[in-house]
């Protein structure tokens, strides 16, 4: 099914404009409110797999955590299959990440390193599920590794992070994380830390979780066309502000906001999937403890406009699908006339 016949019930996780201000106290009075995201809304269906995309500090990780209730939002609401999220707690509860799982790029980061793989999986496992002795747990561990390709897995399962390849670790974190059975997966730049010759193997396990396990997912990428080989559809940040979105190939091949052109036109080498981090020049983003009015993005812009520099414009939408927050495609308020 294409994103544009997708309907409202396939959504799974939503965030619907969601803000976030991180408040760092500087002492003597000196507090800085950091904008880090602003007014951000993103849905994941099942079976999809939404990219987000934008240079370095655009806000796709602090993104991320607020759909996995790692901290409260600063303004609008998360949904969890149509339910708000409750938002009073610093942390979610551990049903919520039995449903939201996220993944990090740092999988080495992301292990005890005097752990085995079986500790690992049995604990995630014994969090949410309860089983009939250990020959049925030894099961499930071994059955979710091979689900990941982590294989073999007899021959595994007892090794520990450091005698795991940076692919085998990959596979660990993600083996771990589908232990509790989740409906979303929240995957940070799961293979910029990984050797080139084994990320396509991992975006064709994610790809594969999609497809035969209907996950819904998102994936956070600097990697045009990573993103364009994995996800369904994209959405494009800059400096905290979602700037462009919507199928990947309408995106990717027609971008119409002007910072998604330069990102793509940064983007080393379009056609591969296996791509190294972007090496383009694309300027210095603005501070985000005190940034521009109205689109960020307008000290960049070559196209900027008086309007651009005092409101961020509303959505456009530009047809099956694809929509862009830009004032070159929006209605632009009358001047008004003196009498
Ligand atoms: N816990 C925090 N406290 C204060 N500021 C934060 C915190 N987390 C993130 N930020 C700031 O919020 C902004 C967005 O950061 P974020 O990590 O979300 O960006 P990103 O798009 O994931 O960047 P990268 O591509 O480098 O991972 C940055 O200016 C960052 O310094
Ligand atoms: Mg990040």
């Amino acid at each position: 099914m294409s994103p544009t016949q997708s309907s409202a019930a396939d959504v799974v996780l939503e965030a619907d404009h969601v803000t976030k201000h991180f408040e760092i106290s500087g002492g003597l009075g000196r507090d800085t409110t950091i904008h880090a995201v602003e007014d951000a809304t993103l849905q994941l269906r099942r079976g999809q797999i939404v990219a987000l995309v934008g240079e370095s500090g655009s806000g796709k990780t602090t993104l991320a955590r607020l759909l996995a209730q790692f901290y409260p939002l600063t303004s609008g609401q998360i949904r969890l299959d149509g339910e708000p999220v409750r938002t009073k707690h610093e942390f979610a509860d551990r049903e919520y990440y039995s449903r939201v799982q996220l993944i990090f790029q740092d999988p080495f980061g992301a292990l005890n390193p005097q752990k085995s793989v079986r500790h690992a999986l049995e604990r995630a496992l014994k969090l949410h599920h309860t089983f009939n002795g250990r020959e049925e747990l030894e099961q499930r561990m071994l059955e979710l590794m091979e689900r990941v390709n982590l294989t073999p897995a007899a021959d595994l399962i007892d090794a520990y992070p450091h005698q795991l390849s940076g692919g085998q670790r990959q596979r660990l974190v993600i083996a771990r994380a589908l232990a509790v059975d989740p409906e979303v997966l929240l995957a940070d730049e799961p293979i910029s830390m990984l050797d080139v010759s084994i990320r396509l193997d991992i975006l064709n396990l994610l790809r594969r979780l999609r497809d035969e396990e209907d996950l819904a997912m998102l994936y956070i990428t600097h990697d045009i066309a990573s993103a364009r080989y994995l996800a369904n559809t994209v959405q494009v940040m800059y400096a905290g502000q979602t700037v462009e979105g919507g199928p990947v190939e309408s995106v990717i091949q027609d971008p119409q906001h002007p910072y998604t052109k330069l990102l793509i036109d940064a983007s080393p080498d379009p056609e591969s999937a296996l791509s190294a981090e972007g090496s383009g020049d694309l300027g210095e983003p603005p501070n985000l403890a005190d940034p521009p009015a109205g689109c960020r993005f307008h000290l960049r812009c070559p196209f900027a406009m008086d309007i651009c520099k005092t409101e961020f414009p509303k959505r456009s939408e530009l047809g099956n699908g694809h929509w862009t927050h830009c004032w070159l495609h929006a209605e632009r308020p009358q001047p008004t006339t003196e009498s």
